[in-house]
């Protein structure tokens, strides 16, 4: 048997995914991919922990535990010693306490790992390892995303785990299809090859048993074919996976547009007093970049607002609000959290998810999946342009039968028609923009600088450059140049500009003058002419 988690995209928890196989026919592993937000990227805040140097428990950890500060402080005046930086090193020295606490009487390892999770405070998911239980493998979480992996060389003989009362999901596709969704504070164990399924308690109405849902990913869908990182195959599938959300959604004869997770709430959604956008990172980043046209379609007032500082003001939010929540992984605290914070002031909430059966898409009232397919990079790509295109869709049809717009619906869904081709033009420059890039990523810093529509752009690209190059980068707001940015100009100072012939487009010459007036040389242009083109300039 195999046990194998899967972790989905989940850069705000812990900028990290998590990837482990456990083969406990033979030998098993534990395995972290990713570093910890707390301490610095080095082999000692890696994964996994331990609880002392012979190894007696360690542990692999996504998510975040808020109260380590204290319980390293506890654990410390116990006398243990902490190696690394990270939160995440007080699991295995508290497990390893209870452990030593607790010699006198027999105590299972699922046990053991029941009391440890009842003092953490936070998001995990963790997977624990002992040299006292060999061949056993616990697995629990709270808040983060964990699934099992179920592979068996027989036929299984049910299609459900049962759940054991106290009285007293990166590629696991390629080992199984079968997985089960654990809810917060389920504890899994495996041992001598058998899988079971603890609860501390039962709550009224429980459903007793976990289903094993079939997975509809594949394998091939996953694989990276020719391409060097799964960010640079998830950029050149777009002209694909921007098509496959207008997919049976958009009839390019009639010009309608029916999404069919929201279209039984169009009526509640029209009686709005707001529409309210929700995301965080590139996520946040789309609602940003569709505001606009959605205040123009729905003529609703539309805010936008990220997940954390949403939560951080304790946002007024109101019966008659719709509120959006985007989400490449359906998955990301932050967001998740704001999510049951709107549904418990009573507002209709609406998911804009990647990944069907996601907490996201499972928790919002409607939704749309917006169907780019898996997006395995953790830069998000694809998932930004299509979740443009499912917002840009929401517009269209909540705007139907207005027939002043009737005009400006045809021309968005004109250009939604013509996008995949265009996106494909795009990627034909994928040599001039390398010239481009080998000039400029050994540079201090990178501006990038546009407004209107674009401004999302500008930010989301500054965003996609801290990432992948680790230099600092920033979206400037082209009309906010003469109020601070301008002093940053001078000839050391790379600068993209986007310029569209659009409704800024005098506006954004003007700024770039003033950029090249301040600066000696002028490089790069390229320039789409179409309606609409594309125009950086350094
Ligand atoms: C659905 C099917 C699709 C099928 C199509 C045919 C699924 C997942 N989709 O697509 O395979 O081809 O019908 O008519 O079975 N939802 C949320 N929150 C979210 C996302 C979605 O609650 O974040 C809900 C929707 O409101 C809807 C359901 O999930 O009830 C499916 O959404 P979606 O896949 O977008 O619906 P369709 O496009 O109709
Ligand atoms: C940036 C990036 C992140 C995510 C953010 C939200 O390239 O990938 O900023 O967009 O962590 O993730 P989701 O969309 O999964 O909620």
């Amino acid at each position: 048997m195999w046990f194998i988690l899967q972790h989905c995209h989940p850069q705000e928890i812990m900028n990290d995914s998590i990837d482990l196989d456990i083969e406990l026919d033979t030998h098993f592993g534990i395995a972290h991919t990713r570093w910890a937000t707390h301490g610095e990227p080095n082999a000692v805040n890696c994964h996994p922990h331990r609880s002392d140097k012979n190894n007696e428990f360690v542990v692999i950890h996504n998510g975040i535990i808020t109260n380590y500060k204290e319980l390293r402080k506890y654990l410390k005046s116990k006398g243990y010693k902490f190696e690394s930086e990270t939160d995440t090193e007080v699991i295995p020295k508290l497990i390893k306490y209870v452990y030593d606490n607790s010699e006198n009487d027999y105590v299972s390892f699922s046990t053991l790992v029941e009391r440890v999770i009842q003092q953490l405070e936070g998001a995990f998911a963790l997977v624990f390892k002992s040299i006292h239980f060999p061949g056993e493998a616990v697995a629990t979480r709270r808040g983060s995303p964990l699934l099992i992996g179920v592979r068996s060389k027989y036929e299984l003989s049910m299609e459900q785990i049962p759940i054991q009362y106290n009285s007293t999901g990166d590629a696991i596709i390629e080992h199984t299809n079968k997985v089960i969704y654990l809810q917060d504070d389920d504890i899994t164990a495996v041992a001598q090859g058998k899988l079971s399924l603890h609860r501390m308690s039962r709550c009224a109405g429980e459903d007793p048993n976990r289903a094993i849902q079939t997975l509809q990913m594949e394998l091939q869908q996953i694989m990276k074919g020719n391409f060097k990182a799964f960010m640079q195959k998830e950029i050149f599938e777009q002209p694909e996976s921007v098509f496959n959300t207008m997919r049976g959604r958009i009839c390019f004869e009639t010009n309608t547009v029916v999404l069919g997770g929201l279209k039984d709430h169009l009526k509640e959604i029209r009686r709005c007093r707001r529409l309210i956008l929700i995301g965080c990172g590139t996520s946040f980043h789309a609602g940003v970049a569709t505001r606009q046209i959605l205040e123009e379609l729905t003529e609703l007032p539309v805010m936008v607002e990220l997940a954390s500082d949403f939560l951080d003001r304790i946002t007024p939010v109101f019966r008659d609000d719709v509120c959006f929540f985007i989400s490449q992984s359906g998955e990301t605290a932050d967001t998740l959290m704001t999510l049951r914070y709107c549904q418990g002031r009573g507002a209709l909430t609406v998911g804009i998810t990647n990944t069907v059966g996601s907490s996201i898409s499972r928790e919002t009232d409607c939704g749309v999946h917006i169907n780019a397919g898996p997006e395995i990079g953790v830069a998000s790509t694809k998932a930004y342009t299509s979740q443009f295109v499912a917002l840009t869709m929401f517009g269209l049809m909540m705007s139907e039968d207005r027939i002043s717009l009737q005009k400006r619906r045809l021309e968005i869904i004109n250009g939604l028609r013509m996008l995949p081709g265009l996106i494909k033009e795009v990627l034909t420059l994928d040599d001039q923009i390398k010239n481009i890039a080998s000039e400029l990523y050994q540079q201090r810093s990178l501006l990038v600088m546009g407004r209107g529509y674009n401004y999302a752009t500008c930010m989301e690209g500054a965003l996609k450059i801290k990432e992948i190059t680790y230099m600092h980068s920033e979206g400037i707001l082209a009309g906010e140049l003469k109020h601070g940015p301008l002093a940053l100009i001078d000839k050391h100072m790379p600068v993209i500009m986007i310029i569209m012939k659009d409704a800024c487009y005098t506006k954004c010459h003007n700024a770039l003058q003033q950029v090249t007036a301040r600066q000696v040389r002028h490089t790069h242009t390229h320039t789409h002419t179409e309606e609409g083109g594309l125009s950086p300039s350094l």
